[in-house]
């Protein structure tokens, strides 16, 4: 048997409901598989922020280190101040870890309803760069609340840094049937930025010869998206490019519901962390409306994570098999763990 450590952050809002549902169908497959997970739970968010005024303390990060991989459901809620826990646990686990993977993969499930009126297959795979850009909270304002306010808010990129992601980009790109890699900025406009993405990517592409590359400006690319979502195999970007067009992938292939993401260090010298890609949701929470799919499937990213190729696939096929015959059935966040569990 197989044994590996679990952090477990369920967090805040449906987190805890969708994150019981991910639970229980890795539960499934780890024991169909012979696999086992020591869990530990973390009662991180709200309601801790609430009672200790803290959100992530450095010996909790350190604990959390020590597991080979971290599942977390969502953080943020209404009666916190809007960034508290977003950055003070979300951002700070994705820097501490050094998170620079962050892989979103954008499919159109058959059985499905896309709001495009395409047929083409959607199955493309959006690689957005995690620790840099203008989310290392690089800067600040003067002379707040005055007509003379500035605010600074600077854009961090480096050789390493987009050099590291890029190549991810065209490992993963050289292993698919398509092999084709673009590239996604705005380097018409973004010089200095814009530029050194764009020399980086044609420098690493001369290492793989048999990926097809392409360049498209940010707004392009959110254009063909919505217009030609079958032209892409797999895109890489920066952080905040990569932020707002995942949103866009995730709604063209049924919704935020089933948007599955990893937040991935593929040194494996700190533990990676898979999640849905929405939030709280703090309108539907408790009333079990929540479709744990998104979680589900960052369950089978973890596992591929781990080299469970199998138990993965399984997973994978489990939702897919349920999304075929879904239609527009109402279900409760457990009737619909319940039925994935038990398909695998
Ligand atoms: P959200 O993703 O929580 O909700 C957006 C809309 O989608 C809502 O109408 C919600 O009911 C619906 N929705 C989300 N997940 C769903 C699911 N699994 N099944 C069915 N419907 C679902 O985004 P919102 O409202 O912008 O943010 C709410 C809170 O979550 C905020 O505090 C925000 O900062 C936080 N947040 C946290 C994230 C994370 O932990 N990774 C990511 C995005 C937002
Ligand atoms: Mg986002």
């Amino acid at each position: 048997m197989k044994k590996f450590n679990l952090a477990v952050i369920p967090g805040d809002g449906i987190g805890p409901e969708v994150v019981a549902e991910g639970l229980k169908v890795l539960d499934r497959v780890a024991s169909k598989y012979d696999l086992s997970f020591d869990k530990v739970h973390y009662d991180l968010g709200a309601s801790h922020w609430h009672a200790t005024g803290e959100v992530l303390s450095d010996e909790t990060m350190a604990e959390i280190a020590k597991s080979d991989v971290i599942l977390l459901g969502a953080v943020g809620d209404p009666t916190v101040p809007s960034g508290v826990l977003e950055r003070g646990l979300l951002l700070k686990l994705r820097f501490a870890f050094d998170h620079y993977i962050n892989l979103r993969p954008a499919k159109l499930h058959k059985g499905v309803i896309s709001p495009l009126a395409t047929t083409e297959p959607i199955d493309f795979i959006v690689i957005r760069e995690g620790t840099e850009g203008p989310y290392v909270g690089a800067g600040g304002n003067l002379a707040s609340g005055t007509e003379h306010e500035i605010a600074v808010e600077e854009s961090l990129n480096t050789r390493r840094g987009a050099e590291r992601v890029i190549r991810f980009a065209f490992e993963q790109a050289s292993s698919r049937p398509r092999k084709k890699l673009t590239l996604v900025h705005k380097n018409n406009v973004l010089l200095f930025a814009g530029g050194l993405w764009t020399r980086t990517f044609n420098e690493v592409a001369k290492e793989y010869p048999e990926v097809s590359t392409d360049y498209l400006h940010v707004d392009a690319a959110s254009m063909f998206f919505v217009t030609h979502p079958e032209r892409f195999d797999v895109v890489v970007t920066d952080n905040l490019f990569g932020d707002i067009v995942t949103d866009i992938a995730a709604a063209i292939c049924g919704g935020i519901g089933l948007a599955a993401s990893g937040n991935i260090n593929p040194t494996r010298l700190f533990p990676s962390m898979f999640e849905p890609v929405h939030g709280s949701a703090p309108d539907i929470a408790g009333k079990s409306l929540a479709d744990p799919t998104a979680t589900v499937m960052s369950v089978a990213m973890l596992l591929a994570h781990l080299g469970e190729h199998e138990a993965a696939a399984d997973v994978e096929r489990a939702v897919a098999s349920d999304l075929l015959t879904r239609g527009n059935a109402k279900r409760s966040t457990t009737d619909i763990g319940n039925a994935l569990a038990g398909a695998i």
